[in-house]
């Protein structure tokens, strides 16, 4: 007999559903006080200085190489061993992806590789933590001290990961994380900027809306509707309605890892005996916030 394995098993909280119908009965779909609040609570969860939530994390990457000024003639470097969208959004900004090989142990970017791999064309790297494994990320920013080059995470699915006592945003200067139906914590369709630098967050906030100077909530109470464009972006802001789910899923999300965790242990538990058929990363061990690590 065979199996359907779902490729996503959610539960909506009774919050989500709540602040989708309030959303709803408000007749305010734009965004406001949600996505307000939303970004609030990721900050606290991530510990993250600036947020910016939008439409996915693939806009979201593409909102930062925009807003380092990266894009014809350029070179990211980044990971071969990730989703299409890494490399979709360093296309889509007309930049080329240089990929860099994988270390074997963490699945992640081999910061040696990178190494070999920059040339005078290279404007950043792209690390990607995969499967919620932080990246090696204190040689990846020797690296990017000694070339000066800014270092971002595809964070897709590391919400909740740190690495030491801090979460990844400290370690790079834009993490993009997820809240596609797949990860950790869902909202439907959507994602959003993390940064330590204020200027990357103003930066990818207007470029998310057209380049527009002031977003509908501010024309609206302002009873105006000038706006000025401060230069080309993308609409690629967040919805009320993706933040409704996003900020009712943050009451059920500490249980769902804790879930993610205990599915992750099971796997382990029942892999180590059979090394004949699976290779399993040399050291591993389990952290309640971001499934299996490998040591
Ligand atoms: C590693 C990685 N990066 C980026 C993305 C894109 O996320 P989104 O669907 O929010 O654009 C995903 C989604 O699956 C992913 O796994």
């Amino acid at each position: 007999m065979h199996k359907k394995i779902p490729l996503y098993d959610i539960v909506i909280s009774k919050q989500a559903i709540s602040n989708v119908t309030k959303v709803l009965q408000s007749g305010w779909l734009s965004p406001g006080k949600m996505t307000s609040q939303f970004e609030e609570k990721i900050l606290e969860i991530t510990d993250s200085p600036y947020g910016v939530a939008v439409s996915s994390a693939t806009d979201g990457m593409q909102l930062v190489l925009i807003a380092l000024g990266i894009g014809d003639g350029d070179e990211v470097i980044t990971t071969p061993f990730t989703f299409v969208a890494t490399v979709e959004a360093i296309l889509a900004v007309g930049a080329t992806p240089v990929f860099a090989d994988i270390d074997q142990n963490s699945l992640n970017i081999d910061p040696e590789d990178v190494y070999r791999k920059i040339r005078i064309n290279t404007k950043a790297i792209i690390a990607v933590d995969i499967a919620g494994y932080p990246c090696n990320y204190d040689a990846l920013n020797k690296i990017c001290e000694e070339h000066k080059l800014p270092l971002i995470s595809d964070s897709a699915h590391s919400i909740g990961t740190s690495l030491g006592d801090k979460s990844v945003v400290h370690h790079v200067d834009a993490s993009i994380i997820s809240f596609h139906a797949t990860k950790n914590l869902i909202c439907g369709e959507g994602g959003i900027v993390l940064t330590k630098h204020k200027m990357i967050a103003d930066a990818a906030r207007i470029l998310s809306r057209h380049g527009m100077t002031s977003n509908a909530s501010e024309r609206a109470e302002n009873n105006s509707w000038e706006y000025d464009v401060a230069s080309p972006g993308l609409k690629a802001n967040m919805s009320e309605l993706h933040a409704a789910v996003g900020l009712g899923q943050t009451t059920v999300f500490e249980k769902e890892q804790a879930k993610r965790t205990k599915i992750a242990e099971r796997y382990l538990k029942n892999l180590t005996d059979i090394t004949e058929f699976v290779s399993l990363p040399k050291q591993m061990r389990i952290l309640p916030m971001a499934g299996i690590f490998l040591f």
